[in-house]
């Protein structure tokens, strides 16, 4: 565990103005309810603060080609919740400020959509030894309420990690 870096940024989630007064640590997430039931049903719902604008716009444009499944919406929900994914954003003003700095975007197609595939995902994890992605229990990067049992919620906090065996 990187003490000093964890310790830094939980300080700056703490401290970062734009959410005082929320859960320490807890990312926002859409106000839409059916956000987590749409978006969670097959894994989970990713707070928005982990993915840059452009990456959702065009993520939520190709729902019906997503990653091999069809996550198609109506289109007026679809717009709404890219709407709050948007505004939510980890390129947006009222992004977290810890995180913004790891949201701009370095890379295109697939890739560019997947938070897994991020600077900040990378920093965060580059200590979880490669096989646990594997265990059967977890399965892929993608998984996050595997070992963040309220990452549904928006919340990564440190002392709640869990990694199933
Ligand atoms: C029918 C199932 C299904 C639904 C519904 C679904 N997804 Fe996905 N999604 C997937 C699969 C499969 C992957 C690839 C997962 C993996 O690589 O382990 C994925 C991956 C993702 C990723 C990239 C994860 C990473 O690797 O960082 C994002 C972001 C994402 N989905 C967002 C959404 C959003 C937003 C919605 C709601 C509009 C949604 N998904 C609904 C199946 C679904
Ligand atoms: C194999 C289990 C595992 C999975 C799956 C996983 N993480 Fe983590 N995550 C960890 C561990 C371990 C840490 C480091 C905890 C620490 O020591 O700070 C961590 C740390 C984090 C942190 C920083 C928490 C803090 O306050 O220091 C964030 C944010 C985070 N993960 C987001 C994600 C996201 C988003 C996903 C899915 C796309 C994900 N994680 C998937 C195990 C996992």
């Amino acid at each position: 565990m990187k003490i000093l870096q964890a310790l830094a940024f939980t300080t700056l989630f703490s401290t970062g103005q734009p959410y005082a007064g929320e859960l320490q640590g807890t990312l926002p997430m859409p106000e839409t309810a059916s956000y987590v039931a749409e978006c969670g049903s097959c894994h989970t719902a990713y707070a928005p603060t982990f993915l840059p604008a452009a990456s959702w716009r065009d993520l939520m444009a190709n729902l019906a080609n997503h990653f091999g499944d069809d996550a198609s919406l109506a289109p007026e929900l679809r717009d709404d919740l890219l709407k709050q994914l948007e505004r939510l954003a980890g390129d947006s003003p009222r992004a977290v400020a810890s995180i913004t700095r790891y949201a701009t975007r370095q890379t295109t197609g697939e890739a560019a959509l997947r938070i897994t595939q991020g600077g900040f995902f990378a920093f965060m994890h580059d200590e979880v030894p490669g096989s646990f992605w594997k265990r059967a229990k977890i399965g892929s990067k993608a998984n996050c309420g595997a070992c963040h049992p309220n990452a549904d919620q928006g919340s990564y906090l440190e002392r709640e990690v869990r990694i199933p065996k």
